[in-house]
């Protein structure tokens, strides 16, 4: 059975105080009420916050993730923070490739590859984003474009570490805008992107990988997301910064899945 993942990646939001609240009362409320153990939670706060997060999530058996790591090994890249560092720091996850890093950042497939690269070589586990913009849809290119952001992304992935990929559909046009998409538009997609990976690492890879669904994910959408046979959890930005809505969403998981 493949893991059950819900992530939230709370992007540029929320300044220390903020932070540290915000994750006590989701321990907290995780401890009243936990969630089924199949189910794994992991919180992606900005980068000076990993180090606070990870201590105070501890006890309630909550992974922490960067939200990105750069490209390049080591050296005079400055503001940058490499895979080597969060490793360093048990820094188990991290984002690469979300569509805002695309969008402002200039991030390309080739970049891409390489940080995921980079964060295989330090055994971190990369959730890896892909997703068209609404004139991809509309014009009917989703598949070919997600195709060739799932195809770049793999390319040349270290065999014996490749099984550490998890991969979130988020479509660009739902992040954010409480556009959400349908139930079937996901599972589409995931089963899509599914059958690619097998195509390229063989059925059982892809029968374990994780796929996450991301965009307007919310506590009244969520548990008809993760009742379709490919959604295998969600990546949460907005709903992810309320500790009430993140935990009813981490309740949204079938029970016989
Ligand atoms: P929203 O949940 O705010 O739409 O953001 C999704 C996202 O981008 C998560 O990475």
């Amino acid at each position: 059975m493949r893991d059950k993942i819900l992530a939230g990646n709370w992007k540029m939001n929320k300044t220390f105080g903020e932070a540290e609240e915000l994750i006590d009362e989701i321990a907290d409320q995780l401890s009243k009420k936990p969630v089924n153990s199949d189910v794994q939670i992991i919180i992606c706060p900005p980068f000076p916050y990993l180090e606070m997060i990870r201590d105070l999530s501890e006890e309630c058996d909550i992974q922490v993730g960067a939200q990105n790591l750069s490209q390049f090994e080591a050296g005079a890249y400055t503001g940058e923070v490499s895979a080597a560092m969060l490793s360093s720091m048990q820094i188990g996850y991290c984002i690469i490739g979300h569509s805002e890093r695309r969008q402002y950042f200039g991030e390309t497939d080739e970049i891409i590859a390489a940080k995921i690269k980079q964060a295989l070589n330090e055994d971190i586990f990369p959730i890896f984003c892909c997703g068209e913009n609404l004139t991809e849809r509309e014009s009917g290119r989703h598949f070919e474009v997600v195709q060739k952001q799932v195809e770049a992304a793999l390319s040349d992935l270290p065999a014996d570490k490749a099984y550490m990929i998890i991969i979130a559909y988020e479509p660009v046009w739902a992040i954010g805008t409480g556009k959400v998409a349908s139930p079937e538009q996901a599972q589409e997609m995931h089963a899509f992107i599914r059958k690619l990976v097998a195509y390229k690492f063989g059925e059982e890879f892809a029968e374990n990988l994780s796929i996450l669904y991301g965009g307007s994910c919310n506590p009244s959408n969520a548990a008809e997301l993760f009742k379709q046979p490919d959604v295998d959890g969600g990546l949460i930005g907005g709903a992810s910064l309320k500790a009430a809505d993140f935990i009813k969403i981490a309740h949204s998981f079938p029970e016989d899945k």
